[in-house]
């Protein structure tokens, strides 16, 4: 076995990635209609009582009573979501290394994407926090330390600088959201909340909207590089995807991040089958039974087509063990159990 004519450097394969993802930009431009223009897209106030209306007290008054019927397993994970979606800085300096954006205004199709999604993005933190702190339902002053330690502590995508990787971390993620963000809105209306419900909903369409990018500008990789691009797929898949809001610190439960996210696969918001059918839903999407590959990659093509029932039943024996876990105390909820 000769494989290593086909074992370039590392640093050779990442400049190759980069020129790929370069040469991907018609693509991107030909997609940026996935960003709605400004005169177009919701704002935070649609979705808000209107503070400089007469009548102010009467609707600040209506959108708290109904967030009354809110549970607090609901709130816990809401408060999470939101608070992933606060690091939103973090989330933009991670992506500049796919972007690449030496100026900050540079107007080539892939920095304008970059911005345009974070300019939509950074409507869902300011939005769930307006709701959160408009309902008073939680201890705000608790909930804005835990951002502002997730911001300082900082968020790695666990790429190691390939592009491609990015990439799937992005179509991964965004697709986690969509999910997480829909599932809460489902559940608010069950509970009797129908503005949360709203706005859980609009963020959850943005969420498909940045998902379709993603998950795009990676089927366009992989027509260029299948080998490559599988071979970062499956890397990706080996260590578990890590979440945007791993590294949350309230300075109080060392655990926090496990806490809540055993809050979200109790309630049904997101969970460990989600995950599995997420990667599912990529596989199928991005057509990786069907690359014609060799070597290393048809052995990563493999593994990928292989694993996927496997993480369902994962996700079974994973499900049954978090579902046990006692409920823990909150900060952000005054110390309430969740
Ligand atoms: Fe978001
Ligand atoms: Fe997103």
């Amino acid at each position: 076995m000769s494989s290593h004519a086909h074992s370039p450097r590392p640093v050779d394969r990442l400049a190759e990635h980069r020129e790929v993802v370069l040469a991907i930009e018609p693509a991107v431009a030909a997609n940026l209609d996935l960003l709605v223009p400004v005169h177009k897209a919701w704002q935070p106030s649609d979705y808000l009582p209107d503070l400089e209306a007469s009548d102010w007290r009467d609707d600040v008054e209506r959108f708290r009573q109904s967030s009354q019927s809110v549970s607090d397993e609901l709130l816990v994970v809401l408060v999470g979501d939101m608070i992933t979606e606060e690091a939103l800085p973090s989330y933009s300096v991670s992506l500049n290394e796919l972007v690449r954006d030496g100026s900050g205004t540079d107007p080539a199709p892939w920095a304008r994407w970059l911005r345009g999604w974070s300019a939509e993005e950074n409507r869902h933190g300011d939005l769930l926090n307006a709701y959160l702190r408009l309902t008073g339902r939680v201890s705000m002053r608790a909930v804005e330390r835990t951002v502002h330690h997730l911001i300082a502590n900082g968020f790695t995508p666990g790429t190691d600088t390939d592009p491609y990787g990015l990439l799937v971390y992005t179509s991964f993620q965004e697709r986690a959201t969509r999910i997480s963000h829909g599932n809460v809105g489902r559940m608010a209306d069950r509970q009797g909340d129908a503005h949360l419900a709203r706005i859980c909903g609009m963020i959850a369409s943005d969420e498909s909207r940045h998902e379709t990018f993603y998950t795009r500008a990676m089927a366009e990789v992989l027509d260029r590089d299948p080998g490559g691009g599988i071979l970062a797929f499956r890397s990706m898949l080996r260590s578990q995807i890590s979440m945007p809001g791993r590294l949350m610190d309230d300075g109080r439960d060392p655990d926090l991040f496990d806490h809540f996210a055993t809050v979200a696969q109790r309630t049904g918001v997101y969970t460990v089958r989600d995950y599995a059918s997420i990667i599912e839903h990529l596989v199928a999407a991005w057509r990786i039974g069907e690359r014609s590959v060799t070597g290393a990659a048809a052995r990563a093509q493999d593994e990928i087509c292989r694993q996927a029932g496997r993480y369902e039943r994962l996700a079974d024996r994973l499900s049954a063990t978090l579902d046990r876990q006692p409920p823990v105390a909150f900060s952000w909820i005054h110390d309430r159990r969740a």
